[in-house]
């Protein structure tokens, strides 16, 4: 993971170094570390912790021309020693790396071996010293000889003190370029320079670029200079901002439901699905979708609306384990990746798995441009806006919104008929989400009655399964309480023996086919002593009567009611985690974007 930044003008350097590090820290706070170039004198500051705990020292470095570190730590522990930049023996270059080179213990020995003497424990190290290496007058053919002897991924900013420019390569992590005017950038991603560019170039594996402040020029790996497409960014600053809110996690929640309208706009029309998807469906026997995390649970509940809808089996693979399992693909496959960020290194591997083995490619991707999005036959974008608090929220609600037209997309092509009613129970999705929204005291008393538990447990079924375990996925993530997800009918065979007064059980229990069986297992708890938090349509009186605290959400058809029925679970986590004291944006040992194995 890791986020990098660097730039080279003539604005002041620390304030806008400091800034971007701040937007990137999704990517990783465990340490960071500035290099600023100031005529042929190197200032460096590395610090254990995040950058917002103290920036004060950084304030007074001068220059106008630097690289920037956040890390997420992979190799040796977040220590001031371990984070970026990295330097050669003789500290004349300076690298910031994200990624991980899984050569880097032979690299090592074989650099030692001609007196290299290495500080830290990273595996980043050796990339500046394989730089020295092969320095001789020139830093980018330093640079390319050096990266060819790296296994694993990397997107480097390297600096020297002999040349006046920023050399940035990458492979298989994100990297992209700012245009600016007498100013240019590089950063793992938009979000850092947004505010200062919108015209953005997206860097290629292996394309090596030399940022000076007049210009950037940008080989490929055969050495020629290319002319590269500079896209132009359409969402600005505010959007990545909290505003009013105390934290990105709770904006980002209260968000869904003009996010549910940004997935919807411009793709309903008529009674049809408004799709551009280079996809015959004649020719798909079998579709398989491959994400992680929450993501991975959209894809669950896709299964169910693809299948029936669309009547195409779909077979769901975490991306990490698709990757690695030799699976049977055929042409005739459509593997689609599902992922926020369309960065995940897992998701990337599984979706060129499938590629290399014929299978056409979708993605469902939120982050414009990037590297999952740009390496798919055909793509949805979300268009949510930035994502920043780092447990998923409106980027679940919304890939399901982007599934769902997915699905009826296809049952279109296959020429079945899409019931109006369910095209207009789509359409008042948004005010339904307001209105699960209006549950927000309500939610924070509950939560405020739980907060000191230990454990908790979410049951759902059908469709609402999965929500169990996004429920579930939220709590630990951001306030570090065991949970975990099940569905309903399967407590009997386990999960029942965890029942007693101190585990609090959260059921979904809204309108559904199997809703008295549900009700069944409410009882199941209740006899044991469990406490029940049930999420209930307003309406409901049977499952409100046997909980002990309801929350009410609005009816809606069973097959959108992952949508509605969620937004209770993410207020619920939130406020728990929030009241805990914790981080919630940036919880303990994780990052926004796994770009990391
Ligand atoms: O960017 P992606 O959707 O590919 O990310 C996948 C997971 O890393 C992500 O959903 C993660 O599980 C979240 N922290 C969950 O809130």
């Amino acid at each position: 993971m890791c986020g990098i930044i660097g730039y080279v003008g003539e604005r002041e350097m620390a304030p806008l170094l400091i800034n971007g590090l701040k937007k990137l820290e999704y990517r990783g706070y465990d340490s960071y570390g500035f290099c600023i170039k100031d005529g042929d004198r190197f200032h460096v500051l590395k610090k254990k912790g995040r950058i917002s705990e103290d920036e004060s020292p950084l304030k007074k470095i001068q220059g106008n021309f630097g690289i920037a570190h956040t890390r997420w730590a992979t190799h040796g522990k977040p220590t001031e020693i371990n984070s970026h930049p990295h330097f050669d023996c003789k500290k004349e270059i300076s690298i910031v790396h994200n990624g991980i080179i899984e050569n880097a213990e032979q690299l090592r020995k074989m650099l030692e071996k001609e007196k290299h003497v290495f500080v830290s424990e990273t595996d980043s190290e050796v990339i500046a010293h394989l730089i020295e290496k092969f320095y001789v007058n020139s830093l980018e053919m330093a640079v390319k000889k050096a990266i060819s002897l790296l296994d694993g991924s990397f997107a480097l900013a390297i600096i020297c003190k002999n040349e006046d420019c920023i050399l940035a390569v990458k492979r298989g992590s994100p990297l992209v370029l700012g245009v600016g005017k007498n100013e240019n950038f590089i950063a793992s991603d938009v979000v850092p320079i947004i505010e200062y560019t919108k015209k953005i170039i997206y860097l290629k594996d292996e394309e090596i670029a030399k940022i000076t402040k007049e210009g950037i020029e940008i080989k490929n790996s055969k050495g020629k200079i290319i002319d590269k497409k500079i896209a132009e960014i359409k969402w600005n600053i505010k959007q990545a901002e909290k505003g009013k809110f105390k934290h990105f996690m709770i904006k980002e929640i209260f968000e869904q439901p003009e996010v549910i309208k940004n997935v919807l706009r411009g793709r309903i029309k008529d009674n049809k699905i408004k799709l551009t998807l280079d996809i015959n469906f004649k020719k798909i026997n079998r579709i398989i979708l491959t994400a992680c995390g929450t993501s991975w649970h959209s894809c669950l509940i896709a299964k169910t609306l693809i299948e029936k809808y669309a009547q195409i089996p779909v077979e769901v693979d975490y991306a990490s384990e698709f990757r690695y399992r030799n699976p049977l693909v055929s042409k005739n496959d459509l593997l689609i990746a599902v992922s926020q960020s369309g960065e995940t290194a897992d998701t990337l591997a599984a979706i060129r798995e499938g590629k290399k083995k014929g299978a056409k490619t979708l993605g469902i991707i939120n982050v414009v441009g990037s590297t999952i999005s740009r390496e798919v036959d055909s793509g949805i974008y979300l268009y949510s806006g930035p994502e920043t608090g780092v447990a998923s929220t409106k980027a679940f609600t919304s890939q399901i919104m982007a599934l769902f037209l997915f699905a009826l997309y296809a049952r279109q092509e296959k020429k079945c008929k899409i019931d109006p009613r369910l095209i207009n129970e789509i359409k008042k999705l948004p005010e339904k989400i307001e209105e699960s929204l209006g549950e927000v005291k309500k939610i924070k008393s509950i939560a405020k009655k739980f907060v000191d538990s230990s454990n908790f447990l979410y049951f759902g079924r059908g469709i609402n399964y999965p929500v169990a375990l996004e429920g579930a996925l939220k709590l630990k993530e951001i306030s570090y309480i065991h949970a975990e997800g099940y569905p309903a009918a399967e407590m009997k065979h386990g999960p029942i023996a965890l029942i007693d007064g101190n585990m609090p059980s959260v059921f979904i229990a809204t309108h559904s086919k199997t809703f008295s069986k549900l009700i069944s297992n409410i009882e199941e708890v209740k006899a044991r002593g469990g406490k029940i938090i049930s999420i209930v349509n307003k309406e409901d009186k049977i499952a409100r009567k046997c909980s002990d605290f309801a929350i009410n959400v609005p009816r809606t058809i069973e097959d959108l009611s992952a949508i509605v029925n969620v937004i209770p679970l993410q207020l619920l986590s939130y406020f728990i985690a929030d009241m805990r004291g914790l981080d919630v944006d940036k919880p303990r040992n994780l990052a926004k974007s796994v770009t990391v194995e």
